[in-house]
């Protein structure tokens, strides 16, 4: 594991074995994202048992390098999370996709996902992954959070998704290069 000191709380990648070790509390999170209304997949009412497939079929890639997962701990409880994403494409090997950047609603406002934020490109420009897209539910906390990060837009698409109560909702798309 990789570690990084970096108040308010300490950013940890996590290898394979930590990466599934800490899915009951990445399940758990992903529940608190919803409950607090935000468009990460899942519908209202979702549980941990529902959310942990999500973060267990992935562990394979974590184990073979396409993803690379952080998490944020604060007081030895995972507050936070991200997914660094690799295209495993032989035609972008300088591209990946951020996903599940996710803070508790107890934790908000602290900067933590703009720490969990910093130590993703970090991995991504020494792995030579400079071109980075990602998506969110267009006016969301985290629409505000991307554009307070030096993200771009590059489009909205209507009804991409639905809404935690089922209504289809937009999506924007943005961008970013880190060169
Ligand atoms: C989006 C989210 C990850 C932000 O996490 P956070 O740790 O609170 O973000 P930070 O404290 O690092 O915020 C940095 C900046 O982003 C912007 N920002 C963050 N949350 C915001 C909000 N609710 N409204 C407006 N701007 C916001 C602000 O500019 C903020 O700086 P400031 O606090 O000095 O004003 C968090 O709200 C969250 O987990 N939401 C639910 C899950 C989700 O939607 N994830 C994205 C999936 S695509």
């Amino acid at each position: 594991m990789t570690e990084r000191a970096s108040p308010p709380v300490t950013i940890r990648e996590l290898d394979a074995a930590g990466y599934e070790a800490a899915i009951p509390d990445l399940a758990a999170l992903l529940v608190d994202a919803v409950d607090s209304g935000a468009g990460v997949n899942f519908l209202a009412g979702v549980t941990a048992d529902e959310t942990a497939p999500w973060w267990t079929e992935r562990i394979d890639q974590v184990r073979n390098g396409v993803i690379s997962a952080f998490v944020a701990i604060d007081d030895e409880r995972i507050v936070g999370s991200t997914l660094l994403i690799r295209s495993r494409n032989p035609n972008s090997p300088h591209r990946a996709e951020i996903g599940k950047v996710l803070v508790h609603s107890s934790a908000r406002r602290r900067g933590i996902a703009t720490a969990l934020m910093a130590a993703a490109e970090d991995r991504a420009r020494a792995d030579g992954r400079w071109m980075l897209m990602l998506d969110t539910v267009t006016g969301s906390a985290a629409d505000a959070f991307y554009r307070s990060q030096g993200w771009v837009e590059l489009g909205v698409m209507p009804n991409h998704a639905l809404a935690t109560d089922g209504t289809p909702t937009p999506t924007t798309f943005f961008w970013k290069d880190l060169r």
